[in-house]
């Protein structure tokens, strides 16, 4: 691999020649990282033992844990997904919502390649709308390939990558191409649904709401329940930055900035509100929760990189449309320790 390591740049736009060169990457077992709409994606030939195995080791994540294939569109369901054809509630959300954020995870049919599956009988699988993700996997498809496994592009248990840079910023030296598509337009990871069992569950939250995809399906949606499949999505520590975090009520930022001043410590604060302090820095948190999703992990990177002892960042709103943020948040939060750090 290394001669193709060393033809071109790292970061190279997601044209006609860039995908070439992806496209080839993937054909011969190594990784690429592209832009989706959503996140950043570390991406590998499905269907290679080598390739998915170089996703796992780059990001340093536990071989139980299972990757979503991305797909050119749903023609490819059928190869990957268990029944003879999609059922219909798949074929219903698909129709509705790919090419999107949303990933189904369905059952495995027997005989698909299992190398992204973390050992479990069942499939993620989603359809981007990204025009370089969509121009790759179209192009990886016209090439014979049936599929790209991509987590996102971040060492395990880190911030998503929203931006090339991010990508170069984690994964330098251990990808040979970064497809550029400029920012992410949502910034959060897929909403994932879990079709395998009966009942569908939402498995993660994001930019598709739990509620529009019960109204397609005409059936509620479940929570994930004690019996959700292993996703790392859903530990509680993921997403996190490595400056402790403190989550807290609007009102009661001012009293915390004057207790931890009190004892010396450096801040930062997220929050909609200024927060005007003597060595405390002030990021105005977004009042729209799509705007804040676009913004959550730049954000969390800036913050992360003001090199301060505490990051306070501000609740958001009660509802669903804040589901998706609240979720990582909360990750964030509860990785990075801070109530370790001081008992706080
Ligand atoms: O938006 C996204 O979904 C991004 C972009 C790159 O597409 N990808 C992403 O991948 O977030 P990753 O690996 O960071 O998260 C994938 C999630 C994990 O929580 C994983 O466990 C879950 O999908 N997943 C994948 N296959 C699964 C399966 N068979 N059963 C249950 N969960 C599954
Ligand atoms: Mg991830």
């Amino acid at each position: 691999m290394s001669a193709t390591r060393s033809t071109g740049g790292l970061v190279v736009p997601g044209d006609e020649a860039g995908i070439a060169r992806a496209v080839e990457l993937l054909r011969a077992g190594d990784v690429v990282a592209f832009p989706t709409e959503t996140v950043y994606g570390l991406g590998a030939d499905a269907a290679s033992a080598t390739g998915v195995g170089r996703i796992y080791r780059i990001k340093g994540r536990p071989l139980d844990h299972p990757l979503i294939v991305h797909l050119a569109d749903a023609g490819a369901l059928g190869f990957w997904a268990g029944e003879a054809s999609p059922s219909s509630r798949a074929l219903r959300l698909v129709e509705a919502f790919w090419p999107g954020p949303l990933t189904l995870v369905m059952r495995r049919r027997e005989g698909a390649p299992a190398h992204a599956c973390g050992g479990l009988p069942t499939i993620g699988l989603r359809c981007p709308s990204h025009p370089v993700a969509r121009r790759l996997l179209a192009a990886f498809a016209g090439a014979g390939g049936k599929g790209v496994a991509a987590p996102s592009a971040n060492r395990f248990g880190k911030v998503s990558p929203t931006r090339a840079e991010h990508v170069v910023a984690d994964l330098d030296g251990d990808v040979p191409l970064i497809l550029d598509g400029g920012d992410a337009e949502i910034g959060l990871e897929s909403t994932i649904v879990d079709l395998s069992r009966g009942r569908p569950r939402l498995l993660r939250p994001g930019a598709i709401p739990g509620s529009a995809i019960a109204d397609v399906l005409g059936e509620p949606v479940g929570a994930a329940g004690p019996a959700a499949p292993r996703a790392p999505g859903s530990l509680a520590a993921h997403y996190a930055p490595g400056t402790p975090i403190e989550l807290l009520d609007g009102r009661e930022i001012p009293a915390r900035v004057a207790s931890l001043r009190a004892r010396g410590l450096r801040l930062a604060v997220w929050s909609r509100e200024p927060v005007l302090a003597n060595a405390v820095e002030w990021l105005a948190a977004p009042t729209d929760p799509q705007d804040y999703g676009r913004a959550l992990y730049d954000s969390l990177r800036k913050l992360d990189r003001l090199g301060v002892d505490r990051l306070l960042i501000e609740t958001v709103p009660p509802g669903e449309a804040w589901d998706a943020v609240r979720d990582r948040l909360g990750r964030a939060a509860t990785g990075s320790g801070a109530a370790a750090a001081d008992g706080a």
